[in-house]
């Protein structure tokens, strides 16, 4: 399966998921779980879409071994990421032991947006070349 339709196929998930707890703060009348909520649809199901147009229109032919690592970094850390927003906004467990785990996660999403910067730059060089 190609990148593109991999980043595609979570997207999809991340927006079933995000909604659910969209839909759980409206009918529990508590909003604590916005900004999970926020960042379960834009950096899951946003970002993860914008990866799949990337692919799909600019990484025809990624270098496996860098897209896969770019796809997993993404992935987990944002994983991590919604488990220690929903931890921390359901105050499941305090801020001070959440905060080593966020800051990870968010480092990791971070590089993985670089990670993808170096991959459309590079595929540009080589199109360049190739004309
Ligand atoms: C079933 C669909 C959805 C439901 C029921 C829902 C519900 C909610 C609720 C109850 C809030 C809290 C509002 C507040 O207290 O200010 C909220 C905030 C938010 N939602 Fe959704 N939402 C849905 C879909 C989406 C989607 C698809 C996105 C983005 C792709 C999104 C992005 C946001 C953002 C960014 C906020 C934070 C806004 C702010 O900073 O005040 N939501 N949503
Ligand atoms: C490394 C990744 C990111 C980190 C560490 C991060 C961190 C934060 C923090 C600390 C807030 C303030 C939350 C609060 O109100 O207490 C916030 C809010 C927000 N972020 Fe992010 N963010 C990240 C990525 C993104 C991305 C990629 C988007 C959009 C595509 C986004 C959209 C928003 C929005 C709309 C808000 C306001 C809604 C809210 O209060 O939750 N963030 N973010």
């Amino acid at each position: 399966m190609g990148f593109d339709r991999k980043y595609l196929i979570w997207a999809l998930g991340y927006v079933a998921f995000g909604m659910c707890v969209g839909i759980y703060m409206a009918a529990s009348k508590n909003h604590g779980q916005l900004v999970a909520h926020a960042h379960i649809l834009l950096v899951g199901f946003v970002v993860s879409f914008v990866y799949a147009i990337i692919h799909k229109l600019w990484l025809p032919q990624p270098g496996r071994a860098l897209a896969t690592a770019q796809f997993v970094l993404h992935q987990a850390a944002a994983l991590v990421m919604f488990a220690g927003l929903l931890l921390l906004y359901g105050e499941v467990l305090p801020e001070p032991t959440l905060a080593p785990m966020l800051g990870i996660a968010s480092i990791g999403v971070l590089v993985a947006a670089l990670l993808m910067s170096f991959m459309v730059l590079r595929a540009g060089r080589g199109q360049m070349v190739a004309r």
